[in-house]
């Protein structure tokens, strides 16, 4: 081949190899965002080697990825198997025109809510419970950090705007990327997240709150860019209706998971809380029971009482006429608090694994069951 046309089909090579190069934040490739404007092609003199020039638009200024594409990058060009390449990658940033174009696609694109798309793979978990207190969080956070270490792609959205404990509980101190108005989670412990804490005292915390719940959830699953994980978790806020109706309607495939402690004052509104789905179509997925038991040297002692998730299953099978099985009874565990305000979930090692210890393995059983049909 002459060198001219070796140079253009390294060229066309190397495209088709950046076009499986993903953008972390957006989840597509970068050849298909419109992020690699050039690529050129020359030899070196007398070497039978090309230098490799590629022109790289990231979408904002700055973007806290960009070591990571650009690895990729130069990851994709040395693996080149038929010539000796050498990468020279040049950064700039996308025109405010380009942009536009851009992230309009992108929204109409998921004008439709991601989430309810007929086909859709996500499965949708929404914890709910009576009251607060119960470890309603600590629960959502603990789940989501297992399913993330299992492989699984997973979100989760704090839909609890006044109570939100979600950046607390996984230690982000960041604020989501804006890109024209369409937000990318803020990604820790492996979980794409977004909470309203994220935004404190600015404009879009006002927006967010909001008149009414409905719409803050709404705007949750609009304003930002999900792409489409696996699994959904959303951490409600407690009570017994307003916002569980607003799921169901938000998101009609979601399911709904009740938590409770063991102590009779806490499975009343737990009860109530699953009672919903007498007044909209909603799966009611189970019960989880927590603060279970102490394990004490290896005696199980019941710090409060014990039959709240029994209770609880018991009554709303009886009430919604399905199974709503007792899914997992988890220990008290000073670890949860302990660890979980270090912003780490507690199922996780330092490394961001999954734990060997008897609270990772309830939760790794538990995600288990939740993704059985
Ligand atoms: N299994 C548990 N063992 C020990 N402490 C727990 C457990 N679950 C939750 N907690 C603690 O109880 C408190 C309330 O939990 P949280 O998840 O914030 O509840 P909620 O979201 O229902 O209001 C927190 O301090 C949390 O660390
Ligand atoms: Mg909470």
């Amino acid at each position: 081949m002459a060198v001219q046309d070796e140079s253009r089909h390294i060229e066309a090579e190397l495209y088709d190899r950046l076009s499986k190069v993903i953008d972390p934040e957006l989840g597509r490739s970068i050849t298909d965002l419109g992020m690699i404007a050039a690529i050129t092609s020359c030899p070196v003199e007398g070497g039978g080697a090309f230098d490799v020039t590629i022109d790289v638009e990231l979408t904002v200024k700055g973007c806290p990825l960009s070591q990571t594409i650009t690895n990729q990058i130069n990851g994709a060009v040395r693996s080149y198997p038929d010539a000796e390449l050498h990468p020279h990658i040049e950064l700039s940033t996308m025109s405010s025109d380009k942009l536009s174009t851009l992230v309009a696609e992108l929204k109409a694109e998921r004008r439709q809510n991601p989430f309810t798309k007929p086909g859709t793979k996500t499965r949708i978990f929404a914890i709910a419970s009576g009251k607060g207190g119960v470890g309603k969080s600590s629960v959502t956070a603990n789940l989501a950090a297992t399913f993330a270490a299992l492989g699984y792609d997973t979100a989760a959205i704090d839909a609890d705007i006044y109570g939100f404990s979600l950046p607390r509980l996984f230690g982000v101190h960041t604020q989501p990327t804006n890109l024209n108005g369409m937000l990318m989670p803020v990604t820790a412990w492996g979980v794409k997240m977004i909470s309203i804490g994220m935004f404190a005292g600015s404009e879009r915390a006002i927006l967010w709150r909001g008149p009414r719940l409905q719409r803050s959830l709404e705007q949750f699953l609009a304003d930002v860019w999900w792409g489409s994980p696996d699994v959904l978790l959303l951490d409600l806020a407690p009570g017994t209706g307003d916002m569980a109706i607003s799921v169901a309607q938000a998101l009609p495939n979601a399911e709904l998971v009740v938590v409770t402690t063991p102590q009779p004052s806490a499975s009343e509104v737990a009860v109530r809380s699953g009672l919903v789905a007498l007044q909209v179509p909603m799966t009611v997925r189970g019960v989880v029971e927590n603060m279970s038991y102490y394990d004490h040297e290896g005696e199980r002692l019941s710090i409060f009482g014990e039959g709240g998730g029994e209770r609880v299953s018991e009554q709303l099978t009886d009430a919604l006429g399905v199974p709503v099985p007792l899914l997992a009874q988890l220990p008290l565990q000073t670890d949860i608090r302990e660890i979980g305000e270090s912003g780490r979930p507690a199922v996780l090692n330092d490394l961001g694994a999954l734990d060997s210890t008897p609270l990772a393995g309830e939760f790794k059983a538990l995600a288990g069951r939740l993704l059985q049909r």
